[in-house]
């Protein structure tokens, strides 16, 4: 399989009411299990990196691995650029063949946010490549999650309407009462906001923060046009409580062993957002 532009993925989602899930990947490991767990199902996935998986690889290392794994499996997916910290990430995400790129200029005024992803739009277009823009700003709801800086700011859709226009962006992330990370009380999403954004504008709309999402929200903000759900803290929580069995085993285990008895507990997480977002038996 070869990566597809994101939003080949997204428009099917649009076109048939689901959403394709998301899922940020640090390793070689989550990555190959991801798609192993999406081939079953047959769904759609989006693979993300972020500017911390290329502490140790440079995003052509990390695309290289990554279109190495894909070619052993058949179910479509997207190589995606999360939270992109700057331009110069994004130009070499694009460089290494990711084939969607944020820029994430959230917290920014709105002005210099809108100028930069329509630089970005300039570079990935001509190239097939999807832009995904970031409008108002979705914030933490922890301190362990790095990404959202600061407190969120909620979208207005007359804004996303321009801004839309202004930079070409092919999918917007919307801030209604997300968060990243784990919710310590319950998100109470402003449904009205999103009924209004989706009314006022065609692009699949990106849902930032999904861990922790009640099922029954979710469904809702699908409904209302989110076509990309994007999970992160549920799988680093699940490796979490798996690695720290593993290291606290009176008979400890070869690391390498332990680390790979800790990745599966990816499996189940992957599994309920494919069946959550309805990408199950869509591919
Ligand atoms: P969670 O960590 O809350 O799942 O959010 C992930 C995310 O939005 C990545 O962009």
């Amino acid at each position: 399989m070869n990566y597809l532009p994101m939003d080949d993925l997204l428009r099917d989602a649009q076109r048939r009411g689901y959403a394709v899930p998301a899922f940020c990947v640090w390793n070689s490991d989550v990555l190959a299990t991801v798609l192993r767990v999406a081939e079953r199902l047959r769904a759609p996935v989006i693979i993300m990196a972020s500017k911390f998986e290329f502490a140790l690889m440079t995003p052509a290392m990390y695309a290289g691995m990554a279109r190495g794994i894909a070619g052993h499996f058949s179910v479509p997916a997207a190589l995606h650029l999360d939270h992109g910290p700057s331009l110069e990430m994004v130009r070499e995400c694009i460089d290494a063949g990711f084939t969607s790129v944020m820029l994430d200029y959230s917290a920014r005024p709105y002005d210099e946010n809108a100028a930069a992803l329509r630089q970005v739009a300039a570079w990935a277009h001509p190239r097939g490549i999807t832009v995904e823009g970031e409008l108002g700003h979705v914030g933490k709801a922890d301190t362990i999650t790095v990404e959202g800086e600061g407190d969120s700011t909620l979208t207005r859709p007359e804004e996303a309407v321009r801004y839309i226009e202004e930079t070409g962006v092919d999918a917007l992330a919307v801030s209604i009462g997300n968060a990243h990370g784990t919710y310590t009380c319950l998100p109470s999403f402003d449904f009205d906001r999103l009924a209004a954004i989706r009314a006022a504008t065609t692009v699949p709309l990106v849902l930032h923060g999904g861990s922790g999402t009640p099922d029954d929200d979710l469904r809702r903000a699908i409904s209302l046009g989110m076509c990309k759900i994007n999970v992160a803290t549920e799988l680093t929580a699940a490796v979490r409580t798996a690695l720290d069995a593993e290291l606290n085993l009176k008979n400890p285990r070869w690391l390498p062993h332990s680390l790979t008895l800790a990745h599966e507990a990816v499996v189940p997480v992957v599994e309920k957002w494919i069946y959550l977002t309805g990408a199950a038996g869509r591919a």
